[in-house]
C-alpha cells in the first residue's frame, strides 16, 4: 500500500496546535455556544433554568458537567424544527434520521454550518489519505441521510471529482469503479463487502483495481474487517465517525498513517466520557458513553448530547487532538444473554477468525423454552460450502463465542449468499424474542 501520509504544511493550523490552545480555543467557543443555545431555544432555557445553571457560570470545560444532557427522545419530542436555534429562513438545509420508531429525527443546518460541514470532512478526507484532484466514489446514501451529501461536500472542498453515484444498484457500482478509476471510495463497511463480492461474480481481481482509500462509517466495524478489506483491494481502510444530530460525517476520522483511532475535531466538538448509568464524567481513558457539545453549530446547538455509542477518549498522536477508540458498539445494540453483555462486534471479530466462513453475518435473538438464545448465521465460502468444511466452521465458531465472548449460541452456516446484503447500514441483530 502506498505512503499517503499528507505533507504537514496541508493540514489546518489547528491540527497540530498544542493542547493549551485547542483548551482555550474550546473554552472561548463553549461558553458562546451555551448563551447561544440558553438565548435561542426554549428547551434549552427552560433545562438550564430548571437545573439552576446560567452560560455564565462556565468558567472552565470541566464546568460544563453541571449543565443538563440532551437526549435523541428531546428531538423527537421538538419535532420538527422547534430546536433550531434561528428563524427557519436561514436553514440552508434540512436532514433527518429514520430511526427505528416513531418520528424521524430532523436537522438543520444555517449556510456557516454547512461550510464548517464541509471544511471538516475535507480535513477528515485528507487524513484519510486522498488528495486533492483525485477522483472520488461516494456510495454513501444521498438524500435526508447525511453520509451522501456530507460525503460529496467535503469531497468538493478538498478540490476532488466526485462521483454521486449513492448506495445501491452493486454491479453498476463495480462497473464504474472500473470504467472511471477513482482513487477513493466513500461507503459504510458492510457495503463495501457486497461491492467486493461483486467484484468476485464478475471475475474481476479487486486488488488490480484503482482504488487506494476507503473511508468507512455509519456503522461498527473490526480492526479485522479492516485487515480483510485492505488485504482483498490492496487498500488502506480508515475509519471515519458522525451522528446527523452533531453535524453528520466528519465528527472524527483516523489518520491512515496511524489508523489507531478517531481523532475528535475538537475546535467544533467538545467530548465527553460518562458512565451510561449515573451520568458521571469519567476521565480520559476509561470506557464509556460519549457525550458531544457543538462549540461552533448555528442552526441547531447540541448541547451534551447523549450519542449511546460507547467508547473511550484517548491522548492524540498523529494530530493534537483527542481520539476516540474504534467504537465498540451503542448502549442500545448491546444484547445481555443469560447476564452476559454481547455487542454485535463482538461476534465479527470470530466470524473473521474461523476459516471457511465469509465475512457476512446476523444476529438472530429467539427463546428456547423460557430463556434468551442467540442465533448466528453465517454462510460457507464457495470453496468451504460441502457439509463436512461447514459443520467444522460451525463447531469452531461456536466454540470461539463460547470461549472468547462467554455465550453460547446455534450457528448456522448457510450457502455462500445466504445472509442477507447491506445496500447501507447493515442490520446485525434480529430479534425473534417470544416470537417462536
Ligand atoms: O451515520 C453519519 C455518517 C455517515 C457517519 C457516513 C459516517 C459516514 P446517523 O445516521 O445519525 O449518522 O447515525 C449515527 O451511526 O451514533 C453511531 O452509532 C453510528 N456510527 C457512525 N459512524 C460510525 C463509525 C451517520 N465510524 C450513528 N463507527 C452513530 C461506529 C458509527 N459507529
Amino acid at each position: 500500500m502506498k505512503d499517503l501520509t499528507p505533507d504537514r504544511s496541508s493540514l489546518d493550523p489547528i491540527e497540530i496546535a498544542s493542547v493549551d490552545e485547542i483548551r482555550a480555543l474550546q473554552l472561548q467557543r463553549l461558553k458562546a455556544s451555551l448563551c447561544h443555545a440558553y438565548e435561542n431555544v426554549a428547551m434549552y432555557r427552560d433545562r438550564f433554568d430548571a437545573a439552576g445553571v446560567h452560560p455564565d457560570e462556565l468558567h472552565s470545560l470541566s464546568d460544563l458537567a453541571k449543565f443538563p444532557f440532551t437526549h435523541k427522545s428531546d428531538l423527537r419530542d421538538n419535532y420538527p424544527f422547534g430546536l433550531f436555534a434561528v428563524p427557519r429562513e436561514q436553514i440552508l438545509r434540512v436532514h433527518a434520521s429514520s430511526g427505528t420508531t416513531g418520528k424521524p429525527t430532523v436537522v438543520g443546518y444555517t449556510k456557516r454550518d454547512i461550510d464548517t460541514w464541509a471544511d471538516l470532512v475535507a480535513r477528515s478526507m485528507r487524513a484519510s489519505g486522498t488528495r486533492p484532484g483525485d477522483l472520488v466514489h461516494v456510495a454513501y446514501g444521498y438524500g435526508l441521510f447525511t453520509g451522501g451529501l456530507g460525503a460529496h461536500y467535503g469531497a468538493e472542498r478538498l478540490g476532488c471529482t466526485v462521483i454521486p453515484i449513492s448506495g445501491g444498484m452493486t454491479e453498476r457500482q463495480v462497473t464504474l469503479i472500473e470504467d472511471f478509476r477513482p482513487d477513493t471510495i466513500m461507503v459504510t463497511p458492510s457495503y463495501m463487502l457486497n461491492i467486493l463480492e461483486q467484484f468476485h461474480k464478475q471475475g474481476l481481481d479487486p486488488r488490480d483495481c484503482s482504488l487506494s482509500v476507503g473511508i468507512f462509517g455509519a456503522e461498527p466495524w473490526t480492526n479485522a474487517m479492516r485487515a480483510e478489506v485492505e488485504a482483498a483491494f490492496d487498500m488502506h481502510a480508515v475509519d471515519i465517525y458522525g451522528l446527523s444530530e452533531i453535524m453528520g460525517p466528519g465528527v472524527a476520522n483516523e489518520c491512515v498513517e496511524t489508523k489507531d483511532g478517531l481523532h475528535i475535531w475538537e475546535d467544533h466538538f467538545y467530548p465527553e466520557i460518562i458512565d451510561p448509568e449515573t451520568g458521571a464524567v469519567l476521565p480520559d481513558g476509561e470506557l464509556g458513553e460519549l457525550v458531544f457539545t457543538t462549540l461552533t453549530k448555528e442552526g441547531l446547538p447540541m448541547v451534551r448530547y447523549r450519542t449511546r455509542d460507547l467508547t473511550r477518549l484517548l491522548p492524540g498522536t498523529a494530530r493534537s487532538m483527542r481520539r476516540m477508540e474504534k467504537i465498540t458498539g451503542r448502549s442500545d445494540d448491546m444484547i445481555i444473554l443469560r447476564g452476559v453483555n454481547v455487542f454485535p462486534s463482538q461476534v465479527e471479530e470470530q466470524v473473521m477468525a474461523t476459516g471457511g466462513l465469509a465475512p457476512h453475518y446476523q444476529i438472530e435473538l429467539f427463546t428456547a423454552g423460557r430463556m434468551d438464545a442467540m442465533r448466528v448465521h453465517v454462510e460457507a465460502m464457495p470453496d468451504a460450502a460441502d457439509e463436512l468444511s461447514r459443520t467444522a466452521s460451525a463447531r469452531m465458531l461456536s466454540k470461539r463465542i463460547k470461549d472468547v465472548v462467554g455465550v453460547s449460541s446455534e450457528i448456522i452456516v448457510g450457502d455462500p449468499g445466504a445472509v442477507e446484503r447491506s445496500q447501507g447500514k447493515a442490520k446485525r441483530v434480529v430479534d425473534n424474542r417470544n416470537k417462536e
